[in-house]
């Protein structure tokens, strides 16, 4: 998997702080954010419960790209005093609009967990080694510049036995081809970067990560032909 320059990312950027700055106008779609978090949520612990379980001391929770919203499943660890958590994304971070007073009151609850936000991209973050004991990405590597270097900066910020949940959108080999090839007429400037479901296990296998479990979603042949990404987990832990 190739890095990216990093002007080509400047511009997705900027598509992505547009597409952000929308879409927290609208109620519908911030609702439909954290649905997206819960199903991974739950998908993690019936995966891997110790991953998600209290801590007996502290847990510390990192989200690599975890939006301007900082809307992650880091968010909603329980409990919340057991976990600290940290969110990181490139975005400045953005406040949200005055919503209905029911939704008002659920955020609010929501961001009362005190998230350490650090705007950077996770190339350039370089919190000390053996840092975290869960690091998760999600749908994150498309939009960066240099996806290995990211994975390999993510073992180096984990304790010994800390985990990595790893969920991205995946092209097949044809469709990375097609991508490569008819780029500036299919210009996807919002994904700098684009990976088969095997690039990114062998970047973890490289890492020297164990790798716990790996799937990826049902693909029907109309989602095929059509090119779609096809979204993947993978559960990494550090060896101890
Ligand atoms: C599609 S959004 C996903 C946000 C969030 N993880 C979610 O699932 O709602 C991709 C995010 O990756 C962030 N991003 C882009 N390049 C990055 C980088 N180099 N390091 C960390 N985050 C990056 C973007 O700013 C954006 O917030």
């Amino acid at each position: 998997m190739k890095a990216v320059s990093t002007n080509v990312w400047h511009i997705a950027q900027k598509s992505e702080m547009l597409f952000w700055d929308k879409k927290r106008y609208e109620p519908a779609r911030l609702i439909e954010a954290i649905r997206d978090k819960y199903v991974l949520f739950t998908e993690i612990k019936k995966i891997y419960p110790q991953i998600l379980a209290e801590p007996p001391d502290i847990g510390r929770a990192l989200e690599i790209g975890i939006g301007p919203l900082c809307l992650g499943v880091v968010s909603i660890l329980e409990p919340a005093e057991k976990w600290e958590i940290t969110g990181i994304d490139p975005l400045p971070r953005m406040a949200l609009p005055k919503l209905p007073s029911y939704l008002e009151a659920f955020f609010s609850e929501l961001y009362k967990k005190n998230m350490t936000y650090v705007q950077t991209p996770a190339e350039e973050f370089n919190n000390p080694v053996d840092s975290f004991n869960l690091v998760i990405c999600d749908n994150v590597l498309e939009h960066t510049y240099n996806p290995h270097k990211i994975i390999n900066n993510i073992y180096n910020l984990l304790v010994p036995g800390g985990f990595l949940v790893l969920r991205e959108n995946t092209l097949s080999h044809l469709s990375k081809w097609r991508k490569k090839i008819f780029y500036t007429k299919y210009h996807d400037e919002a994904h700098p970067v684009s990976f088969t479901y095997h690039d990114l296990i062998n970047i973890v296998k490289q890492t020297h990560f164990n790798l716990i479990y790996s799937n990826r979603d049902k693909y029907d042949m109309i989602k095929r032909i059509c090119f779609k990404s096809r979204r993947i987990i993978i559960i990494a832990n550090k060896p101890e």
